[in-house]
């Protein structure tokens, strides 16, 4: 197959889209397909211009946006491509614009009976003073610490975790510097489990053995640093789950997927807490994707290579 695979944008997770999106053409390139990589640089332009890109794209036979983050996990780049008759992997236009929002997926979830993180969303005109978000916060049932995040973005930048008034105000204005929503979280105590679902080109949907994350002890969360600076994190795939906690979670990651109404793939982040009950912590419509990532790793453990995963994405695009 032709295969354009595009990566970078105007998102703070440019690096890591690189990283995912040659990873995924050198994989393209073993499995024999014919590919092209094309950047978005960080400023939101395309490399070698958008006609070139165009004219690429059309040309292929499908499209793989290797981009995480705003203007390319949210919607938009689908919507380019759907616009032009690409095919392209992963998920549609209204699965990825609510996917990458973090307050309407909470609302859709919710809306579903799924459980998920307590919270509530301020807007950027909300955040007059730190005073009025701790009358806020304990309005909505919220108490420190808490964790504050941009509405929208991921890689958690941005995300600070508040344990007083005066430090909930420095973790208001880190979040609203990226997106005028923020979201005030619980701090949830308890495990840190991620799910790896992806759709066959059959229809089936399936979902790898659970990946448990140790965070750096020296670190306060699995932030940024932890997630891309740090050899102290450790993942643990299968993580060792009791049977039913298992099944649970599996279920529950196909819900998230199928009410999204997400497309081939998605990693979806649980927190199991004390009483056994999995909360959504989030959904990635378009996950990282290097070879040490989470969701290639996860379908390692279900004897899925990096490349497996890459060709069944490409057959499932263009089925
Ligand atoms: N948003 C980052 C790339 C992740 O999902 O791993
Ligand atoms: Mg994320």
């Amino acid at each position: 197959m032709k295969v354009v695979v595009i990566s970078g944008g105007a998102s703070p997770e440019h690096e890591v889209s690189l990283a995912s999106g040659r990873g995924i053409a050198d994989a393209a390139t073993i499995l024999g397909h014919d590919v092209v990589p094309l950047v978005i640089d960080a400023e939101g332009n395309w490399q070698d211009g958008q006609h070139e890109a165009i004219a690429l794209m059309q040309d292929a036979d499908v499209v793989v946006p290797a981009l995480h983050g705003e203007g390319g996990e949210d919607g938009i780049i689908q919507g380019f491509l759907q616009q032009l008759a690409i095919r392209y992997v992963g998920s549609g236009v209204a699965a990825s614009a609510v996917g990458l929002d973090k307050h309407l997926t909470k609302a859709v979830l919710k809306a579903h009976g799924i459980r998920v993180t307590p919270g509530m969303t301020l807007r950027s005109e909300e955040l007059r003073d730190a005073e009025f978000a701790v009358q806020q916060l304990k309005a909505a049932g919220l108490d420190f610490p808490v964790f504050v995040k941009p509405g929208s973005g991921g890689s958690s930048f941005g995300v600070t975790r508040a344990t007083d008034p005066p430090s909930l105000a420095t973790a208001l204005a880190e979040a609203v510097a990226l997106d005028p929503n923020v979201l005030v979280e619980q701090e949830m105590c308890g495990r840190e489990i991620d799910l790896a679902v992806m759709e066959f080109p059959d229809g089936r949907i399936e979902v790898a053995p659970a990946l448990e994350i140790h965070p750096d002890p020296d670190q306060p969360f699995f932030n940024a640093t932890a997630k891309y600076d740090n050899a102290a994190t450790r993942f643990v795939v299968p993580a060792p789950l009791e049977s039913t906690l298992a099944d649970r979670l599996r279920r529950t990651a196909v819900e998230v997927f199928e009410t999204l109404g997400c497309s081939g793939l998605a990693r979806v982040d649980f927190f199991v807490p004390a009483d056994g009950e999995p909360v959504v912590n989030e959904i990635n419509t378009f996950p990282g994707f290097t070879p040490t990532s989470q969701f290639p790793r996860m379908w390692a453990a279900a004897g899925l290579s990096y490349t497996d995963v890459v060709q069944n994405l490409l057959e499932t695009a263009v089925r």
